[in-house]
């Protein structure tokens, strides 16, 4: 992957690119560069990084016009950003946020930048066998299922995925990233669900859930909700049992989110009306800054 990467720099420089000067993806500003040059084992690009980056270097205003997707893409498979690799700082982050927020599009991006030995993704409902058989039902649109019997089983999903896969990553001293986590049952099954006389039930059975872990800190996709929906629609992968409620409903998940997003004196929340590229810097921004 280094290699194609240098590669595909030479061609450029050389002149044998066939590659557009398409817009940058991330815009790399040179702060960021400074800190991708402490990566170990990446000699080559070190060297490389530290040659353009130099405000003296003949081309390197040309590479940060030309950097492109293909460019930035190898970039990011090959370079572990040094701040998820702190092996001894385990963490748990959730990504939280309403029908197509964009919290699969984030962790995605997240997956990419982030060393696969240290940390663990993980999504809920699911993330273990049972999990997302419990995942299955609770989305298909064809269940019948009332308030109490959904938040038992989310509860179900959550203990599991909790015991055989997030407990035992931190013990480890691994960094958990989840796509959702107990913040989404509280804005769509107390909030949603207008249910706020199963709170406290909500309250003892998460205690039970989540006992020992560290503090969650929820990175919170704040959209309109029918923003979010078209995107579901344009995205064109079934509809899910929630995706199929009214406005109204994910008007009150919003609203419930909002409400609770700093409940663990960890949240962020973004507006995720911006670009994907947006989001995602702010969101690595505040991770950083949750790790130091
Ligand atoms: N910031 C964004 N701007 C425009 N489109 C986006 C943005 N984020 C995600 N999308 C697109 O919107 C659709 C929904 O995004 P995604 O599947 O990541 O959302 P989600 O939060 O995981 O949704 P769900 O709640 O249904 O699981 C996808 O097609 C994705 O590519
Ligand atoms: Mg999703």
């Amino acid at each position: 992957m280094i290699k194609d990467w240098l590669r595909g720099v030479q061609d450029f420089f050389q002149g044998r690119n066939g590659w557009p000067l398409r817009r940058v993806v991330l815009t790399p500003r040179r702060g960021d560069f400074g800190q991708l040059v402490g990566c170990k084992g990446h000699e080559p690009l070190l060297w490389l990084v530290s040659e353009l980056s130099s405000p003296k270097a003949r081309y390197a205003e040309l590479l940060w016009k030309a950097i492109n997707d293909r460019v930035l893409h190898c970039l990011l498979e090959t370079v572990h950003f040094p701040w998820i690799n702190q092996e001894d700082t385990p963490m748990f982050v959730a990504i939280e946020g309403g029908e197509g927020a964009g919290k699969d599009l984030l962790t995605e991006r997240l997956r990419r930048v982030c060393n696969p030995s240290t940390t663990v993704f993980t999504r809920e409902p699911g993330g273990t066998p049972t999990g997302e058989k419990l995942r299955a039902v609770l989305l298909d649109p064809e269940t019948d299922m009332g308030a109490e019997e959904e938040l038992l089983v989310f509860i179900a999903a959550r203990t599991a995925l909790v015991r055989q896969v997030i407990r035992p990553a931190l013990a480890e001293g691994k960094t958990v990233i989840s796509n959702r986590f107990a913040l989404s049952t509280l804005a769509y099954q107390i909030y949603g669900r207008e249910r706020n006389d199963l709170l406290e039930f909500l309250r003892q059975l998460s205690e039970r859930a989540t006992a020992g872990l560290p503090p969650v800190h929820y990175v919170l996709l704040d959209v309109p909700p029918e923003i979010g929906l078209r995107r579901v629609k344009q995205r064109n992968d079934g509809e899910t049992r929630f995706d199929a409620e009214k406005q109204a409903f994910h008007e009150r998940v919003r609203a419930g989110y909002l409400q609770h997003y700093m409940d663990t004196n960890y949240g962020m929340a973004i507006d995720a009306r911006q670009s994907p590229e947006e989001v995602f810097e702010q969101a690595i921004q505040r991770i950083r800054q949750w790790q130091q």
